[in-house]
């Protein structure tokens, strides 16, 4: 008979390896093998789960859409959830709703007390490792160890070096139970923004555009006239946009947009939501003084990037942006006098963004792709075909690999507009 490891406190271990004069222990086995029907075998024991996998990865989904609802609030740290379970009730659920506020853990312990549950012998699940220093709030870990859980359930280990396992062991050190890895591909993915930077030091990018069924970007510019630009996909989508907008740190245009569109790019929802960090790569200081982005400046912030050299070639034109509010960057260029992008990328990391939505146009998205500098695409695609050879593309003849396919694919659909999400792998 092998080895039964029993993931329950101590106290609560199957006998399985009892001699056979313990008669009555075997309606104990029994109980306990019908209770941990769910069984892992690994090399050298099967691990019997305390739980079902199925009932723990549906709590850890609980606190996956928690967790979510920090986003665009609490960058730099991470989206966390917390659910606390106990007799197959959920008696306390939280979530890091704010930067500096307090963290998902607590909030479900203050939830469990506020609704009169003890949160004693619980299990907690939480989609991130507890944190096990002083930051901006005390250790999670102490809190959870105070409050009597019995077992922790983590979506994955948190990279941060402050961290980095050491939370779990803590739990451990105590007594507590720890099981880590349920549903740890969707947590990663939540909160790659902030895995990317404690790693890269650079923003998870987002490159997001609409296009005709035939790939065109925009219909062909009309000549000569101030006509406002004419939009590819329909206002579902585009409301949609001003959500995702919201959920990221910062959102970028190349300089050609904002001379063809003049775009506001900030986000305007029904109810008030989180505003980006507005961002412009402009190598040659084109931007004019009385773009849509300057001009409110003050309201929504905006950082202007550009070679370095213009701040000693163009000063005033930087000082007139920096008394309109604007930040300006200088940064390297490459060989054809184009910012660097990867440095574009550091700058944002060095201002703590985890996400960048990359809004365009074709131009700056070739880029990105071509020098492999994008994580995951949104294309909205309208149910239409714009004629003309002038309407912009996006060309990749020139990409280094065979192709790109996205992964993890998912779609939606808005009256007709269809968006198409994934994160890319080279060929
Ligand atoms: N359908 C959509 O989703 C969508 C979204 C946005 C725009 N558009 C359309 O796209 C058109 C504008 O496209 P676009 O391609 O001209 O604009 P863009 O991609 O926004 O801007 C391109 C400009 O960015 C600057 N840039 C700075 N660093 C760069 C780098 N490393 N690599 C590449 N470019 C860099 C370059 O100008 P400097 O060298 O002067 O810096 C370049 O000309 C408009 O018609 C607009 O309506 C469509
Ligand atoms: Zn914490």
């Amino acid at each position: 008979m092998p080895d039964f490891v029993c993931q329950t406190p101590a106290d609560m271990r199957c006998p399985l390896t009892l001699g056979p004069p313990i008669y009555f222990i075997y309606p104990i086995i029994l109980y306990c093998w019908f209770r941990h029907r769910s069984v892992t075998p690994t090399a050298s024991a099967i691990i019997i789960t305390d739980m079902d996998k199925a009932e723990s990865q549906r709590y850890m989904r609980r606190a996956l859409a928690l967790a979510a609802k920090g986003a665009g609030r609490v960058a730099p740290n991470p989206m966390v959830g917390a659910v606390i379970v106990k007799e197959g009730q959920i008696i306390g659920q939280g979530y890091h709703r704010r930067f500096g506020q307090a963290h998902a853990e607590v909030n479900a312990l203050a939830h469990c007390a506020k609704q009169g549950h003890d949160p004693r012998g619980a299990t907690m699940f939480v989609t991130l490792e507890p944190c096990c220093h002083q930051g901006k709030t005390g250790p999670c870990t102490e809190a959870i160890a105070q409050a009597g859980i019995a077992r922790v359930v983590i979506a994955t280990i948190d990279d941060c070096a402050l961290v980095a396992g050491k939370g779990a062991q803590w739990l451990r050190d105590q007594g507590i139970e720890v099981e880590v890895g349920v549903c740890q591909k969707e947590a990663r993915k939540l909160n790659a923004g902030f895995f990317k930077l404690q790693k890269q030091g650079k923003p998870q990018v987002i490159l997001k555009w609409a296009q005709s069924i035939n790939g065109k970007l925009a219909y062909p510019p009309t000549s000569g006239t101030n006509d406002q630009p004419r939009w590819i996909t329909n206002e579902k989508s585009r409301r949609h946009v001003h959500q995702v907008r919201s959920r990221c740190g910062a959102v970028l245009v190349g300089i050609g947009t904002v001379i063809a569109d003049d775009p506001l790019l900030n986000v305007r929802l029904d109810k008030p939501a989180p505003q980006p960090l507005r961002v412009v790569v402009d190598s040659k200081l084109r931007i004019p003084m009385t773009s849509k982005l300057v001009r409110s400046a003050r309201e929504y912030p905006l950082l202007i990037c550009t070679a370095e050299q213009n701040l000693k070639e163009q000063p005033d034109l930087v000082e007139a942006l920096i008394a309109s509010r604007c930040y300006v960057a200088g940064l390297p260029t490459d060989d054809t006098g184009k910012l660097s992008l990867d440095a574009v990328l550091l700058e944002l990391g060095k201002r703590s963004i985890t996400e960048l939505l990359v809004e365009g146009g074709a131009t700056l998205h070739q880029a990105f792709i071509a020098q492999g500098l994008a994580d995951q695409i949104m294309v909205y695609i309208a149910p239409a075909f714009i004629a003309g050879d002038n309407a912009p593309k996006i060309d990749l003849s020139t990409l280094a690999v065979e192709g790109i396919i996205l992964q993890d694919v998912q779609q939606q659909s808005f009256d007709g507009d269809v968006l198409i999400e994934g994160y890319i792998k080279a060929l």
